[in-house]
Protein backbone atom coordinates (compact mmCIF):
# COMPACT_ATOMS: atom_id res chain seq x y z
CA UNK A 1 0.00 0.00 0.00
CA UNK A 2 2.50 2.63 0.57
CA UNK A 3 5.25 1.57 -2.21
CA UNK A 4 7.68 4.31 -3.03
CA UNK A 5 6.52 6.72 -0.22
CA UNK A 6 9.49 8.42 1.36
CA UNK A 7 8.80 8.03 5.25
CA UNK A 8 11.31 10.15 7.48
CA UNK A 9 10.50 8.59 10.61
CA UNK A 10 11.77 11.11 13.82
CA UNK A 11 12.19 8.82 17.10
CA UNK A 12 12.50 10.22 20.11
CA UNK A 13 13.52 9.33 23.69
CA UNK A 14 10.48 7.20 25.36
CA UNK A 15 10.61 3.84 26.27
CA UNK A 16 8.07 3.55 22.99
CA UNK A 17 11.46 3.41 21.27
CA UNK A 18 11.49 -0.10 21.08
CA UNK A 19 8.38 -0.41 18.50
CA UNK A 20 9.94 1.75 16.30
CA UNK A 21 12.49 -1.24 14.95
CA UNK A 22 8.69 -2.77 14.34
CA UNK A 23 7.15 0.46 12.68
CA UNK A 24 10.40 0.82 10.17
CA UNK A 25 9.83 -2.87 9.55
CA UNK A 26 6.34 -2.88 8.91
CA UNK A 27 6.66 0.21 7.06
CA UNK A 28 9.45 -1.28 4.73
CA UNK A 29 7.30 -4.37 4.27
CA UNK A 30 5.02 -1.76 2.71
CA UNK A 31 7.31 -0.85 0.26
CA UNK A 32 8.12 2.63 1.86
CA UNK A 33 11.35 3.94 2.10
CA UNK A 34 12.39 5.10 5.47
CA UNK A 35 14.98 7.34 6.56
CA UNK A 36 15.60 7.58 10.38
CA UNK A 37 16.48 10.49 12.50
CA UNK A 38 16.93 9.65 16.11
CA UNK A 39 16.94 12.23 18.73
CA UNK A 40 20.14 11.51 21.25
CA UNK A 41 17.84 9.96 24.37
CA UNK A 42 16.13 7.78 21.76
CA UNK A 43 19.52 6.35 20.78
CA UNK A 44 19.50 5.02 24.31
CA UNK A 45 17.19 3.19 24.04
CA UNK A 46 17.47 1.50 20.56
CA UNK A 47 20.17 1.66 18.38
CA UNK A 48 20.70 3.51 15.60
CA UNK A 49 22.33 0.58 14.24
CA UNK A 50 19.43 -1.78 14.61
CA UNK A 51 17.00 1.16 12.70
CA UNK A 52 19.85 1.59 10.18
CA UNK A 53 19.28 -1.84 9.46
CA UNK A 54 16.29 -2.29 9.68
CA UNK A 55 15.56 0.92 7.45
CA UNK A 56 18.55 -0.34 5.03
CA UNK A 57 19.01 3.56 4.95
CA UNK A 58 21.87 5.64 7.04
CA UNK A 59 19.90 6.81 10.88
CA UNK A 60 20.59 10.26 11.35
CA UNK A 61 21.47 11.22 15.18
CA UNK A 62 22.94 15.08 14.80
CA UNK A 63 24.33 17.06 12.52
CA UNK A 64 28.03 15.24 12.88
CA UNK A 65 26.46 11.98 12.16
CA UNK A 66 29.01 10.17 9.55
CA UNK A 67 27.52 11.02 5.92
CA UNK A 68 26.04 14.10 7.11
CA UNK A 69 26.74 17.66 5.76
CA UNK A 70 25.23 20.79 7.34
CA UNK A 71 21.95 20.83 5.53
CA UNK A 72 21.13 17.73 5.65
CA UNK A 73 18.45 18.47 7.35
CA UNK A 74 16.48 20.65 4.88
CA UNK A 75 16.92 18.11 1.91
CA UNK A 76 14.91 15.09 4.49
CA UNK A 77 12.29 17.49 5.18
CA UNK A 78 12.28 17.97 1.33
CA UNK A 79 12.96 14.64 0.35
CA UNK A 80 10.26 13.19 2.64
CA UNK A 81 6.62 12.48 1.02
CA UNK A 82 5.54 12.45 5.05
CA UNK A 83 6.99 13.18 8.26
CA UNK A 84 6.21 10.61 11.30
CA UNK A 85 6.93 11.10 14.38
CA UNK A 86 6.24 8.13 17.08
CA UNK A 87 7.32 7.85 19.73
CA UNK A 88 6.94 11.52 20.12
CA UNK A 89 7.80 12.53 24.15
CA UNK A 90 6.39 15.46 26.31
CA UNK A 91 9.54 17.00 25.66
CA UNK A 92 9.79 17.19 21.81
CA UNK A 93 6.14 18.07 21.25
CA UNK A 94 6.74 20.80 23.52
CA UNK A 95 9.39 22.26 21.45
CA UNK A 96 7.23 21.05 17.90
CA UNK A 97 4.72 23.34 19.31
CA UNK A 98 7.06 26.30 20.28
CA UNK A 99 9.44 25.97 17.66
CA UNK A 100 12.55 24.85 19.63
CA UNK A 101 15.53 24.01 17.16
CA UNK A 102 18.16 22.42 19.60
CA UNK A 103 18.67 19.21 17.78
CA UNK A 104 18.62 17.29 14.30
CA UNK A 105 15.38 15.86 14.16
CA UNK A 106 14.16 19.80 15.41
CA UNK A 107 15.63 21.13 12.17
CA UNK A 108 14.22 18.34 9.96
CA UNK A 109 10.87 19.09 11.81
CA UNK A 110 11.10 22.69 11.29
CA UNK A 111 12.26 22.93 7.77
CA UNK A 112 9.91 19.64 6.61
CA UNK A 113 7.44 20.64 3.79
CA UNK A 114 5.45 17.15 3.72
CA UNK A 115 2.84 16.46 6.70
CA UNK A 116 3.76 15.45 9.96
CA UNK A 117 1.96 12.70 11.53
CA UNK A 118 3.20 12.26 15.71
CA UNK A 119 2.36 9.41 18.09
CA UNK A 120 2.90 10.73 21.37
CA UNK A 121 4.36 8.50 24.04
CA UNK A 122 4.76 9.25 27.82
CA UNK A 123 3.79 8.61 30.86
CA UNK A 124 -0.23 9.20 31.88
CA UNK A 125 -0.37 12.41 33.82
CA UNK A 126 2.17 13.72 31.49
CA UNK A 127 -0.57 13.05 28.64
CA UNK A 128 -3.09 14.58 31.16
CA UNK A 129 -1.54 18.02 32.05
CA UNK A 130 -2.71 20.71 30.55
CA UNK A 131 0.23 22.15 29.16
CA UNK A 132 0.77 19.12 27.15
CA UNK A 133 -2.73 19.09 25.59
CA UNK A 134 -2.39 22.45 24.94
CA UNK A 135 0.89 21.85 22.88
CA UNK A 136 -1.03 19.53 21.31
CA UNK A 137 -3.40 21.61 19.96
CA UNK A 138 -1.33 23.89 18.61
CA UNK A 139 -0.13 20.93 16.49
CA UNK A 140 -3.20 20.33 15.58
CA UNK A 141 -3.28 23.75 14.57
CA UNK A 142 0.02 23.47 12.07
CA UNK A 143 -2.30 20.85 10.28
CA UNK A 144 0.07 18.33 12.45
CA UNK A 145 -2.15 14.88 12.65
CA UNK A 146 -1.97 13.65 15.69
CA UNK A 147 -2.10 9.43 16.45
CA UNK A 148 -3.81 9.35 20.02
CA UNK A 149 -2.22 7.77 22.54
CA UNK A 150 -4.21 4.36 23.28
CA UNK A 151 -5.08 3.16 27.03
CA UNK A 152 -3.46 0.69 28.90
CA UNK A 153 -0.44 -0.42 31.33
CA UNK A 154 2.29 2.07 31.14
CA UNK A 155 5.76 1.97 31.85
CA UNK A 156 5.44 3.65 35.60
CA UNK A 157 3.14 1.18 36.44
CA UNK A 158 -0.07 3.58 35.74
CA UNK A 159 -2.90 2.70 34.01
CA UNK A 160 -4.70 5.19 31.59
CA UNK A 161 -3.89 7.05 28.25
CA UNK A 162 -0.51 7.57 27.36
CA UNK A 163 0.90 4.62 25.61
CA UNK A 164 2.06 4.85 22.01
CA UNK A 165 -0.39 3.71 19.37
CA UNK A 166 0.43 0.19 18.23
CA UNK A 167 2.25 -0.35 15.12
CA UNK A 168 0.39 -2.05 13.16
CA UNK A 169 -2.39 0.64 14.23
CA UNK A 170 0.14 3.71 12.60
CA UNK A 171 0.40 1.88 9.64
CA UNK A 172 -3.11 1.93 9.22
CA UNK A 173 -3.55 5.31 9.93
CA UNK A 174 -0.37 6.23 7.37
CA UNK A 175 -2.13 4.03 4.74
CA UNK A 176 -5.35 5.64 5.02
CA UNK A 177 -4.08 8.81 5.11
CA UNK A 178 -2.45 8.38 1.52
CA UNK A 179 -5.68 6.88 0.32
CA UNK A 180 -7.40 9.92 -0.76
CA UNK A 181 -4.61 11.07 -2.66
CA UNK A 182 -3.92 7.82 -5.05
CA UNK A 183 -8.17 6.59 -4.87
CA UNK A 184 -10.44 6.87 -8.02
CA UNK A 185 -12.84 7.32 -5.52
CA UNK A 186 -11.57 10.94 -4.77
CA UNK A 187 -14.15 13.16 -5.16
CA UNK A 188 -17.16 10.76 -6.18
CA UNK A 189 -20.39 10.71 -5.27
CA UNK A 190 -20.91 7.26 -3.24
CA UNK A 191 -24.76 6.04 -2.35
CA UNK A 192 -25.08 2.95 -0.25
CA UNK A 193 -27.93 1.71 1.14
CA UNK A 194 -27.63 -0.35 4.55
CA UNK A 195 -29.22 -2.82 7.02
CA UNK A 196 -32.85 -3.97 7.45
CA UNK A 197 -36.05 -2.59 6.92
CA UNK A 198 -38.77 -2.35 8.88
CA UNK A 199 -42.38 -3.15 7.55
CA UNK A 200 -45.16 -2.13 10.14
CA UNK A 201 -47.68 -3.89 11.48
CA UNK A 202 -49.68 -2.44 13.63
CA UNK A 203 -47.99 0.66 16.53
CA UNK A 204 -45.76 -1.99 18.06
CA UNK A 205 -44.95 -4.76 15.67
CA UNK A 206 -43.27 -5.29 12.33
CA UNK A 207 -41.68 -7.69 9.65
CA UNK A 208 -38.06 -7.21 9.77
CA UNK A 209 -34.88 -9.59 8.85
CA UNK A 210 -31.57 -10.20 10.68
CA UNK A 211 -29.31 -7.67 8.95
CA UNK A 212 -27.13 -5.47 11.14
CA UNK A 213 -25.73 -3.13 8.49
CA UNK A 214 -22.31 -4.01 9.28
CA UNK A 215 -21.15 -4.66 5.50
CA UNK A 216 -22.68 -1.33 4.30
CA UNK A 217 -21.18 0.82 7.21
CA UNK A 218 -18.12 -0.66 6.27
CA UNK A 219 -18.30 0.16 2.95
CA UNK A 220 -18.90 4.07 3.83
CA UNK A 221 -16.55 3.97 5.93
CA UNK A 222 -13.55 2.42 3.14
CA UNK A 223 -15.28 5.01 0.48
CA UNK A 224 -14.98 8.35 2.98
CA UNK A 225 -11.53 7.06 3.68
CA UNK A 226 -10.68 6.81 -0.38
CA UNK A 227 -12.07 10.52 -0.57
CA UNK A 228 -15.45 9.85 -1.67
CA UNK A 229 -18.51 11.41 -0.34
CA UNK A 230 -20.65 9.21 0.67
CA UNK A 231 -24.77 9.53 1.15
CA UNK A 232 -25.76 6.34 3.56
CA UNK A 233 -29.10 5.50 3.16
CA UNK A 234 -29.43 3.37 6.66
CA UNK A 235 -32.32 1.26 8.00
CA UNK A 236 -32.59 0.94 11.65
CA UNK A 237 -29.54 0.01 13.10
CA UNK A 238 -27.53 0.43 16.29
CA UNK A 239 -24.44 1.51 14.00
CA UNK A 240 -22.96 5.15 13.63
CA UNK A 241 -20.81 6.98 12.10
CA UNK A 242 -18.84 10.66 13.10
CA UNK A 243 -16.79 10.78 9.71
CA UNK A 244 -17.89 14.04 8.01
CA UNK A 245 -18.02 12.54 4.61
CA UNK A 246 -20.56 10.21 5.61
CA UNK A 247 -24.18 11.55 5.37
CA UNK A 248 -26.56 9.57 6.82
CA UNK A 249 -30.10 9.53 5.74
CA UNK A 250 -32.06 7.16 8.75
CA UNK A 251 -35.24 5.52 6.82
CA UNK A 252 -37.38 2.70 8.63
CA UNK A 253 -39.60 0.82 5.60
CA UNK A 254 -38.71 0.22 2.25
CA UNK A 255 -40.99 2.37 0.95
CA UNK A 256 -38.51 5.33 2.73
CA UNK A 257 -35.44 3.49 1.49
CA UNK A 258 -36.48 3.38 -1.85
CA UNK A 259 -37.52 7.27 -1.71
CA UNK A 260 -34.43 7.99 -0.43
CA UNK A 261 -32.51 6.38 -2.69
CA UNK A 262 -34.14 7.94 -5.51
CA UNK A 263 -33.92 11.41 -4.55
CA UNK A 264 -29.90 11.19 -4.52
CA UNK A 265 -29.70 8.11 -7.55
CA UNK A 266 -29.13 11.16 -10.05
CA UNK A 267 -26.12 12.75 -8.45
CA UNK A 268 -23.99 9.27 -7.55
CA UNK A 269 -21.40 8.31 -9.24
CA UNK A 270 -21.42 5.00 -7.77
CA UNK A 271 -24.34 3.49 -5.68
CA UNK A 272 -24.03 0.26 -3.87
CA UNK A 273 -27.34 -1.52 -2.73
CA UNK A 274 -26.06 -3.36 0.27
CA UNK A 275 -29.74 -3.25 2.15
CA UNK A 276 -31.32 -6.36 2.97
CA UNK A 277 -34.39 -4.67 1.65
CA UNK A 278 -37.89 -6.83 2.87
CA UNK A 279 -39.34 -7.92 0.15
CA UNK A 280 -42.79 -7.74 1.40
CA UNK A 281 -45.13 -5.16 3.45
CA UNK A 282 -48.44 -6.19 5.10
CA UNK A 283 -50.91 -5.28 2.66
CA UNK A 284 -52.79 -2.99 5.48
CA UNK A 285 -51.22 -1.32 8.85
CA UNK A 286 -53.74 -1.37 12.19
CA UNK A 287 -53.97 1.72 13.49
CA UNK A 288 -54.81 -0.01 16.60
CA UNK A 289 -52.60 -3.00 18.03
CA UNK A 290 -53.72 -5.94 17.06
CA UNK A 291 -55.60 -7.94 19.79
CA UNK A 292 -54.80 -11.82 20.33
CA UNK A 293 -57.62 -13.86 18.83
CA UNK A 294 -58.31 -17.75 19.15
CA UNK A 295 -58.21 -18.55 15.30
CA UNK A 296 -55.23 -18.06 13.16
CA UNK A 297 -53.98 -14.62 11.95
CA UNK A 298 -53.43 -13.64 8.64
CA UNK A 299 -51.74 -11.26 7.74
CA UNK A 300 -51.83 -10.69 3.59
CA UNK A 301 -48.37 -8.43 2.22
CA UNK A 302 -48.09 -6.72 -0.60
CA UNK A 303 -45.12 -6.48 -2.89
CA UNK A 304 -42.36 -3.88 -1.87
CA UNK A 305 -40.56 -1.88 -5.10
CA UNK A 306 -37.51 -3.32 -6.04
CA UNK A 307 -35.02 0.01 -5.05
CA UNK A 308 -32.32 -1.93 -7.38
CA UNK A 309 -34.43 -3.14 -9.98
CA UNK A 310 -35.38 0.37 -10.70
CA UNK A 311 -32.17 2.35 -10.45
CA UNK A 312 -31.06 -0.23 -13.07
CA UNK A 313 -33.73 1.37 -15.20
CA UNK A 314 -32.69 4.86 -14.54
CA UNK A 315 -28.85 4.15 -14.80
CA UNK A 316 -27.29 6.47 -17.24
CA UNK A 317 -23.53 5.68 -18.73
CA UNK A 318 -21.67 7.15 -16.72
CA UNK A 319 -22.91 5.90 -13.56
CA UNK A 320 -21.78 1.85 -11.72
CA UNK A 321 -24.47 0.10 -9.69
CA UNK A 322 -23.46 -2.64 -7.52
CA UNK A 323 -26.05 -5.13 -5.76
CA UNK A 324 -25.35 -7.96 -3.57
CA UNK A 325 -27.10 -11.53 -3.34
CA UNK A 326 -27.94 -13.88 -0.13
CA UNK A 327 -28.52 -16.91 -1.36
CA UNK A 328 -28.90 -20.13 0.40
CA UNK A 329 -28.85 -22.57 -2.35
CA UNK A 330 -28.41 -22.25 -6.11
CA UNK A 331 -25.89 -19.10 -5.75
CA UNK A 332 -24.11 -18.87 -8.85
CA UNK A 333 -27.12 -19.46 -10.98
CA UNK A 334 -29.16 -17.13 -8.88
CA UNK A 335 -26.89 -14.36 -8.59
CA UNK A 336 -26.31 -14.46 -12.48
CA UNK A 337 -29.98 -13.95 -13.01
CA UNK A 338 -29.98 -10.78 -10.63
CA UNK A 339 -27.17 -9.01 -12.40
CA UNK A 340 -29.31 -9.14 -15.66
CA UNK A 341 -32.97 -8.12 -13.98
CA UNK A 342 -31.70 -5.65 -11.93
CA UNK A 343 -28.87 -4.02 -15.00
CA UNK A 344 -26.16 -4.55 -12.40
CA UNK A 345 -22.26 -4.23 -12.92
CA UNK A 346 -21.55 -6.95 -11.19
CA UNK A 347 -23.46 -8.31 -7.91
CA UNK A 348 -21.51 -9.55 -4.63
CA UNK A 349 -22.50 -12.73 -3.49
CA UNK A 350 -22.67 -13.81 0.06
CA UNK A 351 -23.91 -17.46 0.76
CA UNK A 352 -25.18 -18.50 3.99
CA UNK A 353 -23.67 -21.96 3.48
CA UNK A 354 -20.22 -20.32 4.18
CA UNK A 355 -19.43 -20.02 8.03
CA UNK A 356 -18.19 -16.88 9.23
CA UNK A 357 -20.46 -14.73 6.49
CA UNK A 358 -23.69 -13.31 6.52
CA UNK A 359 -25.96 -11.64 9.33
CA UNK A 360 -23.97 -10.00 12.51
CA UNK A 361 -20.61 -11.39 11.83
CA UNK A 362 -17.52 -9.13 11.91
CA UNK A 363 -16.64 -10.96 8.69
CA UNK A 364 -18.23 -11.85 5.59
CA UNK A 365 -16.65 -14.57 2.19
CA UNK A 366 -17.51 -13.06 -1.00
CA UNK A 367 -17.29 -13.80 -4.73
CA UNK A 368 -17.97 -10.74 -7.12
CA UNK A 369 -19.74 -11.25 -10.33
CA UNK A 370 -19.54 -9.10 -13.41
CA UNK A 371 -21.92 -8.44 -15.89
CA UNK A 372 -19.85 -10.42 -18.11
CA UNK A 373 -19.82 -13.42 -16.47
CA UNK A 374 -16.43 -13.16 -14.79
CA UNK A 375 -16.12 -14.26 -11.33
CA UNK A 376 -13.89 -13.59 -8.34
CA UNK A 377 -13.82 -16.02 -5.35
CA UNK A 378 -12.44 -13.87 -1.88
CA UNK A 379 -11.36 -15.52 1.21
CA UNK A 380 -13.33 -15.23 4.67
CA UNK A 381 -11.95 -11.39 5.66
CA UNK A 382 -12.94 -8.86 7.85
CA UNK A 383 -16.17 -6.93 6.60
CA UNK A 384 -14.04 -4.07 6.46
CA UNK A 385 -10.94 -6.13 4.77
CA UNK A 386 -14.28 -6.79 2.25
CA UNK A 387 -15.02 -3.32 1.78
CA UNK A 388 -11.69 -2.86 0.87
CA UNK A 389 -12.31 -5.54 -1.92
CA UNK A 390 -15.26 -4.20 -3.35
CA UNK A 391 -13.99 -1.07 -3.60
CA UNK A 392 -10.83 -2.05 -5.24
CA UNK A 393 -13.09 -3.74 -7.83
CA UNK A 394 -15.00 -1.05 -8.42
CA UNK A 395 -11.86 1.38 -9.13
CA UNK A 396 -10.85 -1.61 -11.32
CA UNK A 397 -14.31 -0.30 -13.60
CA UNK A 398 -13.82 3.25 -13.37
CA UNK A 399 -11.88 5.36 -15.95
N1 LIG B 1 -33.08 -5.26 -3.45
C1 LIG B 1 -33.70 -4.05 -3.61
N2 LIG B 1 -35.03 -3.93 -3.35
C2 LIG B 1 -35.73 -4.98 -2.93
C3 LIG B 1 -35.10 -6.23 -2.77
C4 LIG B 1 -33.77 -6.34 -3.04
O1 LIG B 1 -33.04 -3.07 -3.98
N3 LIG B 1 -37.04 -4.83 -2.68
C5 LIG B 1 -31.64 -5.34 -3.77
C6 LIG B 1 -30.77 -5.71 -2.60
O2 LIG B 1 -30.34 -4.56 -1.89
C7 LIG B 1 -29.60 -6.42 -3.28
C8 LIG B 1 -30.26 -7.08 -4.48
O3 LIG B 1 -31.47 -6.37 -4.72
O4 LIG B 1 -28.64 -5.53 -3.74
C9 LIG B 1 -30.57 -8.54 -4.29
O5 LIG B 1 -31.30 -8.74 -3.10
P1 LIG B 1 -31.72 -10.20 -2.62
O6 LIG B 1 -32.50 -10.07 -1.35
O7 LIG B 1 -30.55 -11.11 -2.66
O8 LIG B 1 -32.66 -10.67 -3.78
P2 LIG B 1 -34.13 -10.35 -4.20
O9 LIG B 1 -34.11 -9.55 -5.45
O10 LIG B 1 -34.91 -9.76 -3.05
O11 LIG B 1 -34.67 -11.79 -4.59
P3 LIG B 1 -34.91 -13.08 -3.63
O12 LIG B 1 -35.33 -12.50 -2.30
O13 LIG B 1 -35.96 -13.81 -4.35
O14 LIG B 1 -33.60 -13.82 -3.56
Amino acid sequence: MLNGKKIVLGVTGSIAAYKSALLVRLLVKQGAEVRVVMTESAAQFITPLTLSVLSKNTVYTSYQAENSTWNNHVELGLWGDLMLIAPATANTISKMAYGLCDNFLMACYLSAKCPVVFAPAMDRDMFLHPSTQKNIATLEKYSNHLIAPEDGALASGLEGPGRMAEPEHIIKFINDFFLPNQSKLKNKTILINAGPTQEAIDPVRYLSNHSTGKMGYALAEVAAQRGAKVILVSGPTHLTTNNSNIEVIPVVSANEMANACFNHFEKADISILSAAVADYAPLEVSSQKIKKQESPLTIELKKNIDIASELGKRKKKNQLLIGFALETEQELTNAKIKIQQKNLDFIVLNSLNDGGAGFGTDTNKITILQHDGRQKVFELKSKLAVAHDILNEIELLLP
